[in-house]
């Protein structure tokens, strides 16, 4: 099939253009490159062998839109663009839901004006808020999100499932992302924040690199194991391969499909910074600083129904996830 990936010189989007050629797809991206570097590309270049289309445009531009469909034929859209810092989506809540609701409904307006009704939408974990169960199956009700990124996932989550309903023509796969982390074993591509990183694994790198003096743990006294909070930390090239197993559903006209795409084990930010020194063979310097505003003790899924219905299965484990994003860290030590 040939893909369009919205945001697709992102972090997610980067690695998935790789597993998509490995299973012998084409891919056209489209980026504004607001969170990323059109490098990224030049690095998937070497490693698939070959550039792929890039049309630098915003998905809200309904004119450059409708223009990339007039020019490519398009099978199915993987939607990955959106702003996605939980920290500056409260600080700056307009500019999210604008952003990320209106971007969705420009592309999802140019794909039925040109007869393409096949959708792959980045959702999150994040949609479950407080999990009412532990592990999390994708029955468990969708939970009070604390903060508008979080809200920009449960909304157009809504507005998907009613528009497969309204027309059944449409095969919309919702995939609820738990923590993606680590890089493409090339070291070329990975993740590439923009100043301080907000999330554990990069922030665990670049204090290895040296760029920070030591990892704040954010509390040690939740209701866990060590105290630290637990995630399902999964590595980014498995997540990537979730999205070929869910275009084989869209061939097999799935509707509406949800699924969790996460490992199934937790890891504390302890283990974490354990895994990360015993792959790596390094130090990290830490210290217990207070609960994060929003943050919630345990968050891993139960990821069957990706298994039963899609046949995909994470296969890295942790280890291999700080070996990885420590490889890229080390060759890009100041990014792209
Ligand atoms: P990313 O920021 O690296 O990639 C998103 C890309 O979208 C960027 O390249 C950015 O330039 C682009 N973009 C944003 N708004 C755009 C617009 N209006 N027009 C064109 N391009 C635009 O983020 P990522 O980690 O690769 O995440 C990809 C998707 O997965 C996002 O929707 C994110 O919310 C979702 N997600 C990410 C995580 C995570 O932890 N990384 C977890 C769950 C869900
Ligand atoms: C993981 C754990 C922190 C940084 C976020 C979004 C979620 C999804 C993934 C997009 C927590 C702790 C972190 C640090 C720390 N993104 N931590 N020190 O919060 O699970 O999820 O990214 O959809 O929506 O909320 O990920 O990596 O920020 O935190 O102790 O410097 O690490 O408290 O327990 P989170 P994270």
């Amino acid at each position: 099939m040939n893909i369009l990936l919205t945001g697709g010189a992102g972090y997610i989007g980067s690695h998935t253009i790789v597993e998509l050629d490995k299973a012998g797809h084409s891919v056209v991206v489209v980026d504004n490159l607001v969170n990323s570097s059109e490098e990224s590309l030049n690095r998937v270049a070497k490693i698939i062998g070959k550039q792929v289309p890039f049309v630098k445009a915003d998905v809200r531009d309904a004119a450059a839109m409708n223009d990339l469909f007039d020019k490519f034929k398009i099978d199915a859209v993987i939607n990955f663009a959106g702003l996605k810092a939980v920290g500056e989506s409260v600080a700056k809540p307009l500019e999210y839901y604008e952003n990320n609701m209106n971007a969705c409904f420009v592309l999802l307006d140019a794909m039925r004006k040109h007869n393409c009704k096949n959708f792959i939408f980045s959702s999150s974990a994040t949609v479950y808020g407080d999990p009412a169960i532990i592990p999390i199956t994708e029955e468990c009700p969708k939970g009070q999100c604390t903060n508008p990124y979080g809200k920009t996932k449960s909304m157009l989550e809504e507005v998907l499932i009613d528009l497969q309903k309204a027309d059944p023509e449409w095969n919309v796969v919702l995939l609820r992302y738990f923590n993606p982390i680590g890089a493409h074993q090339s070291g070329l591509i990975g993740e590439n924040p923009n100043g301080i990183p907000n999330n554990l694994m990069p922030y665990i790198t670049q204090t290895a690199v040296g760029l920070r003096k030591e990892l704040g743990v954010f509390g040690n006294d939740y209701d866990t194991p060590d105290g630290t909070g637990v995630r399902d930390y999964i590595h980014v090239c498995d997540l990537a391969n979730g999205h070929v197993c869910a275009l084989k559903a869209i061939e097999r006209k799935c509707g509406l499909a949800i699924y969790n795409l996460g490992t199934g084990h937790g890891n504390s930010v302890l283990d974490v910074v354990k895994a990360f020194e015993k792959a790596n063979n390094l130090k990290v310097p830490y210290s217990i600083k207070p609960r994060r505003a929003g943050d919630i003790a345990t968050c891993y899924c139960n990821p069957a129904k990706a298994k039963a219905e899609l046949g995909w299965e994470a296969k890295y484990g942790i280890e291999d996830m700080c070996r990885d994003a420590w490889n890229f860290q080390k060759n890009n030590p100041e990014g792209y």
